[in-house]
């Protein structure tokens, strides 16, 4: 099968096409014939290895010390079930289906194996009425933004900021949180701004031109997918008991904030823990009754993978980049 290979950790000419042994299902998996997949900021991080210190050294072991030991990266793809290994149940051949690959990566081929015990996977039939190419661009981000709102207790009638949301997580956090019922605070630059509205946000900060940090915030809940602003200014901004939750934290955004949430009245969150189908499940439902959708700034051909992380690298996208298999 043709697969995009990372050759090496940098740029993004280091992903080639190649000719790969198709993977054959083991007990309680499915292999998805991939029809779209998406180049990821966190595919962009595992290409260039960029980590904070606190997890660099776990995550090179776990990827490859010199060179990418999980060759294939790509996290979300939609699909068709094309076989099953023994035990797997859920599924028959023909079905449409989508999700996350997990740990394992390996989405960016043309055939990929997720469940079983590949560690982190998660699979769901895909929402009926949606192309592969929207649907592949759901499962990471909407699953992310979603259990990392339930794990800051999101409520109606709550004021909540997010930071980085013009993005694939936080365009579904904005949708998902004005759903739940609260008042939405969407910072990103101006070129987003018009579609943050458009989602639902409330008022939106160019964070340019903006200090969002300066002054009291009254928060319930600050979503900082992007954890650029240090740690002390935007905790601030939090009403006593407030959630501070963290996608991407830096090493003192990490140590500051074990410690704030040993002594201080802020609870600290920096993992959503394991995704899980039902997670995927509830995204489907709400796809399903038009209450969440993904944005989807430009699909490219797989044979221009390479193209797409150049322009995701930009970080100028606007929401998902979604890249055609077949
Ligand atoms: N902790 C966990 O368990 C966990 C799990 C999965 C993923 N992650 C991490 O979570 C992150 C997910 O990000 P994503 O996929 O949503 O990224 P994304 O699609 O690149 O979105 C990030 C957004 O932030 C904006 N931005 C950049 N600098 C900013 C600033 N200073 N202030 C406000 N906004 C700013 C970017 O826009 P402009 O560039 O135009 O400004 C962009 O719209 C990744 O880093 C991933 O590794 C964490």
């Amino acid at each position: 099968m043709k697969a995009i290979v990372c050759t090496a950790y940098g740029g993004p000419d280091v992903l080639l096409l190649e000719e790969v042994e198709k993977p054959r299902p083991q007990a309680g998996e499915v292999l998805v014939r991939v029809h779209a997949t998406t180049a990821s900021r966190a595919d962009c991080e595992i290409r260039r290895f960029e980590f904070p210190a606190w997890i660099w050294l776990p995550i090179r072991l776990a990827f490859g010390v010199f060179k990418p030991r999980v060759r294939i990266l790509g996290q979300e793809f939609a699909g068709e079930v094309e076989s099953l290994g023994d035990g797997a149940t859920a599924f028959a051949p023909g079905d449409r289906v989508y999700g996350t690959t997990g740990i394992g990566l390996g989405a960016y081929a043309e055939y990929v194996c997720v469940g079983g015990r590949r560690g982190g996977s998660v699979v769901a039939p895909m929402p009926a009425a949606m192309r592969y190419a929207e649907a592949a661009a759901v499962p990471y981000g909407a699953m992310e933004a979603l259990r990392f709102l339930r794990k800051g207790g999101i409520d109606a009638g709550q004021r909540v900021l997010i930071i980085g949301a013009g993005g694939s997580f936080g365009t579904y956090a904005v949708q998902l949180a004005k759903h739940a019922g609260a008042e939405v605070v969407a910072v990103d630059s101006a070129g987003k701004l018009e579609m943050l509205r458009e989602l639902g946000a409330d008022q939106v900060i160019d964070y340019a031109e903006q200090d969002f940090a300066d002054g009291a915030g009254d928060f319930d809940i600050v979503f900082d997918v992007i954890c650029q602003a240090p740690f002390g200014r935007v905790a601030r901004l939090l009403r006593p008991g407030g959630r501070y939750v963290l996608a991407n934290p830096k090493t003192s955004h990490f140590f500051r904030g074990l410690w704030t949430s040993l002594t201080g009245d802020t609870k600290v969150i920096f993992g959503s823990g394991a995704a899980r189908d039902e997670h995927l499940r509830a995204v489907t439902e709400l796809v399903e009754a038009s209450e969440l959708r993904p944005v989807i700034d430009r699909e490219y051909p797989f044979e221009q993978m390479a193209e797409a992380h150049r322009y995701a690298d930009t970080e100028q996208k606007k929401g998902n980049i979604v890249i055609v298999v077949d």
